[in-house]
């Protein structure tokens, strides 16, 4: 597996993740086309396999703060590590010192157990943030 800078001709699989893992995805193709596309502080990394994608993370930094803005995993290969693995190469590629915040929903618990194993502590809550009335729960890590 490696994670790797996202390219314009990955977009039809970044996409096909994100309508599967989220009934109401935020990220649209022109969002994602944008990312893919621009120069901006806004990032894309996706896991691969082969040729095959089995998730992808976005980022946005501001020199050395760095805000996770979205991680998946394609549905059919989750809950065998690939989460865990893929931020744990994430978290290798970027700069030391660097502060990750990342914002979750606290019903989440696939994506609150990897952020704990990688030592994300919880450092505030967003209450009633989603629709659905659940809490966000905000996530800091110091590399
Ligand atoms: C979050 C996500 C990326 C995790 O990917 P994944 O490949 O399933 O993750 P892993 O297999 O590495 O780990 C899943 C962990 O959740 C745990 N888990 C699974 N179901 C659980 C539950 N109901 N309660 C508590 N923990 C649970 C697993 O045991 C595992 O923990 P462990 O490594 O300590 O054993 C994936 O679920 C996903 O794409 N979700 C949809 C998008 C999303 O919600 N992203 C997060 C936005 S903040």
């Amino acid at each position: 597996m490696t994670l790797r800078s996202g390219h314009i001709s990955d977009l039809k699989n970044i996409v096909e993740i994100e309508n599967q893992v989220y009934k109401k995805p935020y990220w649209s193709v022109k969002m994602f086309e944008r990312l893919l596309i621009d120069n901006s502080n806004e990032s894309i990394w996706v896991y691969e396999k082969g040729s095959s994608i089995f998730g992808f993370i976005i980022d946005l930094r501001f020199d050395d703060e760095i805000n996770i803005l979205n991680i998946a995993i394609d549905k059919s290969h989750q809950k065998r590590g690939h989460g865990s693995n893929m931020l744990l190469d994430y978290l290798r590629i970027i700069p030391e010192k660097s502060t990750i915040f990342l914002e979750v929903n606290e019903n989440n618990n696939n994506a609150i157990s990897i952020y704990k194993k990688h030592c994300f502590k919880k450092i505030n809550k967003r209450k009633s943030y989603y629709k659905d009335g659940s809490d966000a729960i905000i996530m800091k890590l110091v590399k």
